[in-house]
């Protein structure tokens, strides 16, 4: 199994195509407007795109409800606008991962329609179905009454997201198919028609959603492993340069089933919340490591990552984001000192960076909006990139609405004044992705050594290559011990002093060392 060489110096950015820049004023971000902004994205130094679902679709799940595979949305454009951005992006250095969601499509979708009929068809096994609607085996979800076939639907997220049907690892009812049943068989051939498709126009691979779902009652993960390594032959093979990303949120499992990629995400890993989330939804503030509460634990994170680093080694990348489309904005709660802080240390680490658009800004979680296409509190996270000062933000020329609201609050950050501002939180990401292209040990890979993490102190420190990372995100000033001597390379928000074996890191701050 090969791993592209490119990874190695990746830095991604995820774009969430509603909210990004609308070319055309109807206040909505299209493909033409990432094509636009392509230039913004490259002068951050990153060189890699993530976009969200962009395909046709009724949007009750943002488009992870995708009524055609092959045909892009027209509120985001044509196809003809994805060849053009996936050629734009080769333009300049850049590659671009489209979302796949194969494990449901839309109760639209074409095989779905075919599907719920009563007379059988060739997409009658496409999806999961009960044989009677009075049956309705437990811990499964499912849609009964709504159609005239007799039976119910399994859906994995939303009631509109029925089960695309992969089959059932351990089968206890005879209805259950094999994986290797030829109507499952053929829902993966039609899913990797659909990669296919995309690649073949230059798609760059995929951001693979609820990875580790398609297989049902497969307790020892053998039937998602025997899926995913078949369609990794067909990277291999066919697609060498091209990757395979998972939200999956357990390397252990993820890499071992043929991805290249799998994410820290906000479940699945409990390491991830206790660095940046933990506290989130309390009125008593964050707990997590980084926050100037300074009540949390970094060895939480750090057991978690020395096992999933031991077991992705040399075969495949961990990604650590600074948020994504499901959780709150890692602005939330936090001044713009802390954003700098989490921001820069994310920049720093082994893991390949994912910066969620708008967070190289800081751009806030927006509280109590309505909830859009099935966002609900995922909603606030979604609100459209801030240009500029100006109308809309410079999101959008529209007159009317917008997709949704931009922060009505003056003082909300934008590009255009973060781009003039001396030690803005855009100059620190700009920075610290510079260095990382430019210092081989600062890239991914398995450079790390722990120097000092104790449970429930401050600061935390570690080792990559000649370079040694102080950060301390609490309210306090943190002390530590520190063999060597070193000159600062850079430093967030106030430098850090290594003198006598002791380094004395102040509050809310990171300082980057390198060996002298
Ligand atoms: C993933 C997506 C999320 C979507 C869900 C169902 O978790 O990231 O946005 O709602 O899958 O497809
Ligand atoms: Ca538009």
């Amino acid at each position: 199994m090969s791993l592209p060489a490119w990874l190695k110096d990746a830095v991604f950015y995820e774009i969430y195509p509603q909210s990004f820049y609308d070319s055309n004023a109807d206040g909505i971000g299209d493909l033409e407007g990432i094509i636009q902004k392509l230039g913004y994205v490259k002068s951050l130094g990153c060189n890699a795109l993530w976009i969200n679902p962009c395909f046709e679709s009724p949007f009750m799940d943002a488009g992870y409800d995708v009524s055609d595979y092959k045909k892009i949305a027209p509120r985001y454009g044509a196809n003809e606008d994805a060849k053009r951005l996936f050629e734009e992006a080769h333009k300049r250095g850049m590659k671009v991962l489209f979302d796949l969601v194969p494990g449901h499509t839309s109760d639209r979708h074409p095989w779905f329609r075919q599907s719920r009929k009563p007379e059988r068809n060739e997409y009658s096994d496409r999806y999961i179905w009960t044989p009677n609607v009075f049956l309705y085996p437990e811990h499964y979800r499912w849609v009964s009454g709504v159609q005239d076939r007799d039976g119910n639907y399994m859906v994995n997220f939303f009631s509109s997201q029925p089960a695309l049907n992969y089959g059932f690892e351990q089968r206890d009812e005879f209805w259950q198919l094999s994986p290797e049943d030829p109507a499952c068989v053929s829902t993966l051939e039609a899913m990797k028609d659909v990669m296919r498709f995309w690649m073949d126009m230059g798609c760059d691979g995929f951001r693979v959603d609820m990875a580790a779902s398609l297989v049902k009652n497969d307790p020892e993960r053998t039937g998602i492993k025997r899926l995913w390594r078949n369609v990794r032959e067909m990277f291999d093979r066919d697609y060498p340069e091209n990757v395979l990303l998972s939200e999956w949120g357990d390397p252990e499992q993820s890499i071992d089933a043929g991805f290249h990629l799998d994410f820290y995400l906000h479940f699945e890993s409990r390491g991830y919340n206790a660095l940046f989330r933990d506290g989130n939804e309390l009125s008593a503030g964050l707990s997590c490591y980084f926050s100037k509460e300074g009540r949390g634990d970094v060895t939480v994170f750090t057991k978690e990552y020395e096992r999933r680093r031991a077991a992705a080694r040399g075969r495949g990348y961990i990604c650590l984001p600074t948020g994504n489309h499901d959780m709150v904005r890692l602005a939330r709660r936090r001044t713009m000192a802390e954003r700098k802080v989490a921001e820069a240390f994310i920049l720093l680490m082994p893991t390949i960076p994912f910066i969620y658009y708008g967070d190289e800004i800081g751009l806030p979680y927006r509280e109590g909006l309505v909830s859009k296409e099935g966002g609900f509190y995922r909603t606030g996270s979604r609100t459209p990139m801030q240009w500029t000062k100006g109308k809309n933000r410079g999101f959008s020329a529209a007159d009317g609405e917008l997709y949704l609201p931009v922060d009505p609050d003056p003082a909300s950050p934008d590009a255009e004044t973060q781009a003039g501002e001396e030690g803005s939180l855009l100059g620190f990401v700009k920075r610290l992705i510079a260095l990382r292209h430019r210092e081989e040990e600062l890239q991914a890979g398995d450079n790390f050594e722990v120097l000092y993490a104790e449970k429930g102190k401050y600061p935390f420190i570690f080792r990559r290559g000649k370079f040694v990372v102080a950060v301390n995100p609490s309210g306090e000033n943190a002390e530590a011990p520190l063999e060597g001597n070193y000159k600062e390379v850079l430093s967030v928000n106030a430098a850090a002093r290594a003198e006598g074996g002791i380094v004395s890191v102040p509050a809310v701050s990171l300082t980057l060392f390198c060996a002298e």
